[in-house]
């Protein structure tokens, strides 16, 4: 028996050079742009500013990777300041998250920490144009904001409808750009994106489809992207902007559950921290019958005998772009090792998995990752 709802409601715009088409796909003459330092120094950045001249009130460039509440109020107050209607974002997740953020927010008096602790957010919003510049966080296509608050030291979620964007543009002259680094990590979170919406239990025949496709884009793909293959980035940033479709139906799970302390007490880049425990909770999702036949239609839908088949090809991507197997060699202790499990057990999230995930099963895959 089906039960499920599906919504995505931001246009999107997807094609190699799109991006310079972003001054017809709005009316506004009053523009914040937000960026981070390196963006703003991108070449395509500057054509982005020349193809909106004279229509620019701002541009915020001082986002930070995993952005934090006092940073999204500086940002607010200069939307405000410079009363623009119209927040485009241009970045990897940080930026657009910020963005889609400060659209809200500069509708609205309170502070970005009073949100995060619970004040529910406003109904209006700034037109919001988000071009993703790494492949990615598939932020562009939810409805989610995640933002720091250091106070508490946590990575926390806005979620809400009113963080979905008006327009995406999704164009790969702006990923290409991106260090081997960050494109491993980033096509990591994409693809446990993708699986984490396809074992969750409130999939859905469409995200299944989205999932797989975006699976099979990321397997054949991540390698030759990492290595400056143009139509491999190409594939890897519509792979990823599928996923964002088929997560923000059904959220993540255990993988980014588990991240979240990872980053904020270790420092360790999203997609990494998420892709650190993908292999060990594939083979440990797919230790339940359901879930092995559904990945093992997934694994035969990306060319290969079966699920095994396919969580080993994923094995061998992880060494191949050069992610690090070791969480001690980040800092992290074995008698850190409770206080990891305890935060991943309390994130609502790790209950979507659709094979239960247990305290014992969770302190082994960590411990093990030692
Ligand atoms: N809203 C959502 O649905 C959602 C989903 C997943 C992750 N996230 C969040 O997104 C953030 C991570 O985003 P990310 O992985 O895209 O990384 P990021 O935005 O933090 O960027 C990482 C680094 O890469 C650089 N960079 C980005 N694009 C580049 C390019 N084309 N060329 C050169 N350098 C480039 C940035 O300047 C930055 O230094 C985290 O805070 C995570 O929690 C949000
Ligand atoms: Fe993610």
């Amino acid at each position: 028996m089906y039960d499920f709802s599906f919504q995505s409601p931001v246009k999107s715009m997807a094609g190699r050079g799109k991006f310079r088409s972003i001054g017809e796909f709005t009316g506004s003459k009053k523009i914040l742009l937000i960026s981070d330092k390196i963006i703003s120094s991108m070449a395509f950045y500057g054509e982005i500013k020349e193809l909106l001249k004279g229509r620019i009130a701002g541009e915020f460039a001082g986002v930070m990777p995993n952005p934090e509440c006092e940073m999204v109020d500086e940002a607010v107050t200069l939307c405000k300041s410079c009363g623009a209607d119209c927040v485009i974002g241009i970045g990897g997740g940080s930026v657009l998250d910020t963005a889609k953020a400060v659209a809200v927010l500069s509708c609205e008096e309170g502070k970005t920490a009073d949100y995060m602790a619970g004040k529910a957010l406003g109904r209006h919003r700034q037109e919001l144009i988000l071009v993703p510049t790494t492949a990615g966080t598939g932020s562009e296509v939810t409805n989610v904001s995640v933002l720091t608050d250091p106070k508490i030291n946590k990575k926390l979620s806005l979620v809400d409808p009113i963080l979905y964007g008006d327009i995406a543009i999704i164009d790969p002259c702006l990923t290409e750009t991106m260090p081997k680094r960050v494109a491993a990590a980033s096509g990591f979170d994409a693809l446990c994106h993708a699986i984490e919406a396809y074992w969750n239990i409130r999939t859905s025949p469409l995200c299944e489809a989205l999932s797989m496709e975006a699976v099979d884009k990321i397997v054949k793909n991540i390698y030759p992207a990492c290595n400056g293959d143009g139509d491999a980035q190409e594939e890897m940033v519509i792979a990823s902007y599928i996923a964002g479709i088929s997560f923000n139906q059904t959220r993540t799970t255990v993988c980014h559950a588990i991240s979240y302390k990872l980053t904020s007490d270790y420092g360790i880049d999203h997609g990494l921290a998420c892709a650190f425990t993908l292999i060990p909770f594939l083979r440990y999702e797919s230790e339940d019958p359901a879930v092995k036949a559904a990945l093992d239609r997934m694994g035969r839908y990306c060319g290969f005998s079966g699920s095994e088949a396919l969580i080993d090809e994923i094995d061998r991507l992880y060494d191949a772009v050069g992610l690090p197997r070791h969480l001690s060699d980040r800092g992290v202790k074995p008698e850190d090792v409770d206080a990891i499990v305890d935060a991943g057990m309390a994130v609502p999230i790790t209950k979507l998995c659709k094979r239960e995930v247990t305290r014992e099963a969770m302190h082994r895959i960590i411990t093990d990752l030692l």
